[in-house]
């Protein structure tokens, strides 16, 4: 997958460059007809592109910049961005358990991560009765057996940072289930399927783990993430 996405973005992004700029010359002398035909070239060139950069981002071999970031101010930003945009017409809540400790993450990548979870739900629900919920959690119990790059044993890692999201929606049909974390996974007909598959990388970078449940009226996605060592200072504390 990440050496198809890099191969992707090379080859495609240029020539694409090249075609977009085309259309954009041959708009100056176009009548008024002709214009929308180049206008929509540019449309659908932007839109290729877009989704070439989200690609891009399974091939992209920096490491993340983590440091200890304040969950719910993560969740906050999500919330503020969705209540003015694609869930303006839902009811966002907030349950949040205030003694959590700081998530050692990369703030931008999990502001992504749960951005892409809560447009899902808010896609799903129904636009007079939605309600997403976002609920965070403290558990220092929950040990989670992963398994570690280039070793047959699994690790138990603690993971004591639980942040779920929940939505009232006609919920995930059990056949796809399965699936839904695969990149090209979609029902939708604009969409790309690849969301879900974006935030089971950022939530596996992190070393967290992401798990789904769904019936019709409880769509549950919890993540779990490993808290901040002590001795790292930063804004993360509530
Ligand atoms: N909360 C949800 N309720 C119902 N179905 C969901 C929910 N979240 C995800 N799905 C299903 O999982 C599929 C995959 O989601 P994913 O975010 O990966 O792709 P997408 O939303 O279809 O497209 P993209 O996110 O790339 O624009 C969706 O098409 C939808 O069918
Ligand atoms: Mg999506």
């Amino acid at each position: 997958m990440s050496g198809m996405a890099a191969v992707l973005a090379h080859e495609i992004k240029n020539p694409l460059a090249g075609i977009r700029g085309a259309a954009q010359l041959l708009e100056d002398g176009a009548s008024a007809d002709d214009r929308s035909l180049t206008q929509l070239i540019c449309q659908e060139a932007d839109r290729i592109r877009a989704l070439i950069d989200r690609m891009e981002y399974f091939g992209d071999p920096r490491s993340l910049a983590r440091t200890p970031v304040n969950i719910h101010e993560v969740l906050d930003r999500v919330r503020r961005v969705a209540e003015t945009s694609f869930g303006r017409n839902l009811r966002l809540v907030e349950i949040f358990d205030p003694s959590l400790p700081p998530v050692l993450g990369d703030r931008d990548s999990l502001i992504q991560a749960f951005m892409n979870i809560v447009r899902n739900a808010a896609d799903a629900v129904a636009p007079d009765s939605g309600e997403i919920v976002l609920t965070t959690g403290y558990r220092p119990g929950v040990k989670v057996a992963t398994p570690v790059a280039g070793n047959e044993k699994r690790q138990r890692l603690s993971l004591p940072l639980e942040v779920t999201v929940r939505d009232n929606g006609p919920g995930i049909p059990p056949d796809l289930l399965p699936n839904i974390f695969d990149p090209f996974v979609t029902t939708k007909s604009h969409g790309a399927g690849l969301g879900l598959a974006l935030v089971a990388k950022i939530i596996a970078d992190h070393g967290g783990v992401i798990e789904c449940e769904s019936q019709p009226r409880r769509t549950l996605f919890r993540v779990l993430l490993p808290v901040a060592p002590q001795n790292q200072t930063g804004t993360g504390h509530v």
